[in-house]
């Protein structure tokens, strides 16, 4: 599904991504970890389109996607969510999720236009398998910190992705919540057949849902496999999970 060879980018001298490489199997949970700063969330920009990399190459479903702009690369089939919720506050949370179905139709250029009504039950439909219905006419910024992070993923889904990106997807939350993203995830997985590449500090979260780990230390890529295969890496203790015991 996704291909990430050599990749490397600096910002004024900082080389922040050293020598990332990545495999994403169709099907699977891939989670990346490392510590803070070791360039994960810049990664997923650089995977995204929305940092472009000074060499290296990202192939998404076979195509070379590097330095590509990022609608395109959605338009293909992949979406993401931030470490930091980025969703129109001012809006309803139907018009929120209804936002990114349009586009997602749009972008399709049917000759057909899809109606109105099309747009609407498939905006319902997100809404409810995200437990996010009763809260459909709420202003998004009405809603809790949890809830707006539900309702980001549930506005990616929108654009009918087949890779998912999650950038911490639970940070700052409470256990409970984050109960909820995990079974978010694990539903999207196997009931969806989606492809998700998450970003996470919370370990018990990873071994959970990841089939497939990579560890990103100062900017380059020092293992990557199986989780039972990660946790026995003498390199990656060394690195970092040694440092979060
Ligand atoms: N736009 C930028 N300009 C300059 N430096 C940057 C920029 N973006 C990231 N960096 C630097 O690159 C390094 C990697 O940052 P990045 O945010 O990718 O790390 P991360 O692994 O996501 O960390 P965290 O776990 O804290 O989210 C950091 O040292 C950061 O300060
Ligand atoms: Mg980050």
């Amino acid at each position: 599904m996704l291909q990430v060879e050599q990749l490397k980018k600096s910002f004024d001298g900082f080389q922040a991504i050293s020598d990332a490489n990545l495999l994403v199997p169709k099907g699977e949970v891939v989670a990346v970890i490392g510590p803070n700063g070791a360039g994960k969330s810049t990664l997923f920009n650089l995977i995204t389109g929305h940092l472009q990399a000074d060499s290296g190459h990202i192939r998404f479903q076979g195509k070379e996607i590097t330095s590509m702009a990022p609608y395109k690369i959605c338009h293909r089939g992949m979406a993401r969510s931030f470490q930091l919720i980025n969703i129109f506050s001012s809006l309803t949370v139907f018009e929120n999720v209804q936002a990114s179905v349009i586009a997602k139709h749009r972008l399709d250029q049917n000759f057909f236009r899809p109606a109105k009504k099309l747009f609407i039950e498939e905006t319902l439909e997100i809404l409810d398998s995200f437990e996010l219905f009763d809260f459909k006419d709420r202003s998004c910024s009405a809603l809790s910190y949890g809830d707006q992070k539900v309702l980001e993923i549930a506005i990616a889904l929108g654009s009918k992705p087949e890779l998912l990106l999650l950038d911490e997807p639970t940070a700052g939350m409470s256990s409970e919540e984050t109960r909820r993203i995990v079974n978010l995830i694990k539903h999207l997985s196997r009931e969806k057949g989606l492809t998700i590449l998450l970003t996470e500090h919370d370990m018990e979260l990873v071994f959970d849902v990841a089939q497939k780990i990579m560890v990103l230390h100062q900017g380059k890529t020092i293992a990557q496999g199986l989780p039972q295969d990660i946790r026995n890496d003498k390199s990656v203790q060394n690195a970092y999970l040694g440092e979060t015991g």
